[in-house]
């Protein structure tokens, strides 16, 4: 083998890719150049979809978010009214003969849902869990030199989720070649059984295949990178393998002063597995993962590599907003991002596996992860849900899922569940003891992270809990009863699974600010809910079953036995959009809007959470005069705000106790300006103003990113704002925006973050701003030319952004 090796400080470097170079194995992506054949009705009737013509499509695909919103789809609104239905893919590809010899294999990381897969006319399986990876060999079925075939039916018959889950192949597809003898799918599992900041212990365990009729001798090395690319350890292993067998082999090594995977500096290292066989190297598999110590407390939470933390987490669920569910990485980088920069620092994968690339990102980027497997059991919550399918497929399915995501540094626990009816039932319906002890069962045998389920309001005799299995009790919502919880599980650790459910929506504000209000289910009469369907913007309403954001913060910090809390939801999502009926289409929830732009309690926890200076005042200054308004600040590092109203002191205050916030009350309006000033020690910290608006004058469009990849999936996210003629945000705006992309590239999606819009996604050339803003993502396709984006409205200046290509 080629090496490239130089001597450093008496380190040998070692580059990565020279490893790799000589690789017999490879895995590409198979994304390209599919075809479907889709009808959206919901009955799967073979010869309806026959008749429908074949359509271009590039993966990942998600087929849900081009229909236009439907009233009547039997996905319901809780879907987004967004249509399911059957799909046919097919691809044509052509393996080169010179593979022949080489095992080849098909990659797909989720499939949404019921998928059936053939290749040349032979049926590989059946996969029915929507959110689950899945391979199928297909080396005994290919015709090397020649034309092969996969097809890939889908069917996702509605309703069978309390949310949108998009349909189709939304998830990456890839095509893996191996030699002879090679490294099983999620073959290594790598832990550090100790962990100090002077050296810790790998432990690698790999499962090796031997594909042959007969038995050879092996030879597996294992070279481990830091994150500078740097060899910090090689493990060889020579052994021999009998024809047929599969044999997993265990190696351990210190590694001295190991750098840690902590939240601020998530180091990874990297194990580059090579098997070589009669002197050839047959596979190479790599592994990422890191060292890091963590253990949970029972009277003091959460602790990393010895440091207590409390969990901010939130949950999420999978869809990108415009983009639906098809898998993008930069547009699952970028609400990462945008949450980290909030502050937070957990995220449950409400309520299934996620996408790998999820979880590559928050290794990355620094999350505690909770990876959760499903939100029903046996008993349905939805008539076509996976409970159908749950006797034949759960073993599968969780053994999978651990298999794929145990690696990840940044899983900490695992769900088994989400407010899985089974807990119920007392003596009289004991199923949920059983099946609890089968999937922790199924989990502990596999890795010895925490198991906890998301049970609602745990008491003794629930179901779930009482089984003792769980490493983490976990409990959704019911805050009054916290300081309960250590007397009602003595000895037991606890996670606020999910927490608040609060409501709103960007940029609303209904006066006055301090009634809150719990709702649900709207009722025209009883709830009465705005005409325009909105929820206020201050911290005020939530969910019944939930609370504020300030009143579950407020205990959670109170407890250290709590070691942290989900909150539903970090962003908004398509569907469920409690409290209003359609045409709401997706939810409120989010502390974050559907388009990526935060509510103003986002700052609330900024404040809380990071170092940056916060002094977030809100509402938006644009009333009727005379109209009485409550003003809210959001502050930190400082001991007071004050606020002048056209330069007169509407006086300070102070936050005091637990306060989170400070208000200004019932202040009649005058158009002008509204200035805070947050002072500490008497030293100005941070200056706020905001000005009344004029009428719409001009729009502005800044990018988040000004330089993509011309590589058909990087994104560049531009927002649009609607200004007066001095450069203020008008609050209200809602005027109709132009778009149009010169260059090759094109508009993914538009958005702006209202929960009623109905102009379908599919439209890529106009959509209202929402309370002043707008969203366009734009992505390049393959070819390095620049791309402008113009954004017209009627009786504005337009804007115009420029994107590099490279
Ligand atoms: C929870 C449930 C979530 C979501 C949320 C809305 O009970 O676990 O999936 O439906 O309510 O408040």
């Amino acid at each position: 083998m080629k090496k490239s090796c130089k001597m450093l400080a008496g380190t040998c470097l070692l580059v990565a890719s020279a490893l790799t170079l000589q690789a017999q194995s490879t895995r590409e992506s198979f994304d390209n150049n599919w075809q479907i054949q889709l009808d959206t009705a919901n009955n799967y009737v073979p010869s309806n979809l026959e008749r429908k013509p074949w359509k271009n499509v590039q993966l990942p695909h998600d087929w849900s978010i081009e229909q236009p919103f439907d009233e009547y789809s039997p996905s319901t609104n809780g879907g987004a009214s967004l249509r399911g239905g059957t799909a046919m893919y097919k691809k044509e590809f052509t393996i080169p003969a010179s593979d022949k010899g080489k095992h080849l294999f098909i990659d797909f990381d989720g499939v949404y849902m019921n998928s059936t897969v053939w290749i040349n006319g032979q049926e590989l399986g059946t996969r029915p869990n929507g959110y689950i990876s899945f391979q199928y060999e297909l080396t005994p079925y290919v015709k090397f030199g020649e034309k092969n075939e996969i097809r890939v039916l889908v069917h996702n018959h509605q309703p069978n989720s309390r949310w949108y889950s998009g349909s189709g192949i939304y998830r990456n597809v890839w095509l893996e070649k191996k030699g002879t003898v090679y490294v099983e799918n999620y073959g290594t599992y790598i832990t550090t059984p100790e962990v100090s900041r002077q050296q810790a212990t790998l432990k690698l365990q790999t499962k090796v295949k031997n594909t042959l009729d007969k038995s050879v001798p092996v030879e597996v090395k294992t070279v481990i990178f830091d994150d500078d690319k740097r060899v910090v350890k090689i493990l060889t292993d020579k052994f021999t393998l009998a024809a047929g067998q599969l044999l997993e082999r265990t190696k351990q090594a210190p590694i001295a002063a190991p750098k840690l995977w902590s939240l601020d500096a998530p180091h990874l290292y990297k194990a580059v597995t090579e098997v070589y066989q009669g002197g050839k190297k047959e596979d190479t598999y790599t592994t990422s993962f890191g060292i890091r110590s963590f253990h949970f407390d029972r009277e003091k939470g959460f602790f990393l590599n010895g440091k207590s933390i409390k969990i901010i987490g939130v949950c999420m669920h999978h869809d990108m907003g415009a983009l639906g569910s098809a898998v993008n990485y930069r547009a699952m980088q970028r609400q990462l991002q945008i949450l980290k920069d909030m502050g937070i620092n957990g995220i449950r994968t409400s309520h299934n596996p996620p996408a790998p690339e999820w979880l590559e990102l928050c290794d990355k980027m620094g999350f505690i992860v909770m990876d959760e497997a499903f939100d029903m059991w046996k008993k349905k919550k939805n008539d076509f849900d996976y409970h159908m399918y749950w006797d034949q497929w759960y073993h599968k399915d969780l053994v999978d899922q651990v298999l794929r995501d145990r690696n990840h540094p940044s899983v900490f626990m695992w769900s088994i569940g989400n407010e899985i009816p089974e807990q119920w039932g007392g003596d009289k319906d004991t199923s949920g003891r059983t099946i609890t002890r089968n999937l922790t069962r199924i989990i502990d045998s596999l890795d010895n992270r925490p198991t906890t389920a998301a049970l609602n309001d745990p008491k003794k005799d629930n179901n779930i809990a009482r089984t003792g299995l769980l490493g983490l009790i976990g409990v959704n919502y019911h805050h009054q009863g916290w300081t309960n919880l250590p007397k009602e599980f003595p000895g037991q650790k606890f996670i606020l699974t999910e927490t608040i459910s609060s409501l709103q929506s960007r940029g609303e504000y209904l006066q006055p600010a301090d009634s809150i209000r719990r709702w649900a289910g709207f009722t025209k009469d009883k709830n009465g809910g705005t005409p325009d369907y909105v929820c206020s913007a201050y911290d005020n309403s939530s969910a019944p079953w939930g609370s504020t954001h300030e009143e579950s913060l407020k205990r959670l910090l109170k407890y250290p036995f709590l070691s942290g809390m989900y909150i539903w939801t970090g962003f908004d999502y398509l569907g469920e959009p409690t409290p209003y009926p359609f045409p709401a289409r997706s939810s409120y929830f989010g502390i974050v809007d559907l388009a990526g732009f935060p509510k103003d309690v986002y700052y609330l926890y900024q404040s809380l959470f990071t170092n940056k200076d916060v002094l977030h005042v809100f509402p938006h200054w644009n009333w009727k005069p005379g109209q009485k308004i409550d003003i809210w600040a959001y502050y930190n590092h400082a001991d007071e705000v004050e606020l002048l109203l056209n330069g007169k002191s509407l006086g300070i205050r102070k936050k005091t106790g637990d306060d989170l916030h400070v208000s200004w009350d019932s202040i009649p309006f005058a158009a002008g300006s509204l200035k805070a000033i947050s002072r500490k020690n008497g030293k100005v910290v941070k200056v706020t103003e905001i000005h009344t608006a004029g009428k719409p004058y001009k729009l502005v469009a800044t990018a988040d990113r000004s330089t993509i990849q011309a590589d058909n999936h990087d994104l560049s996210f531009v927002k649009i704002q609607v200004e007066d003629q001095h450069g203020n945000l008008v609050p209200y705006a809602d005027n109709l925006l132009h778009f149009s992309l010169s260059g090759d590239g094109e508009i993914a999606a538009l958005d702006n973050g209202k929960e009623t819009d109905l102009r379908p996604f599919s439209d890529k050339q106009a959509r209202n701003a929402y309370n002043g803003l707008g969203l366009a993502i734009i992505k390049a396709h393959n070819s390095k030319t620049n791309l402008k984006l113009r954004v017209t409205s009627e009786g504005l200046q337009p804007a115009t952004v420029d994107i590099e290509v490279e």
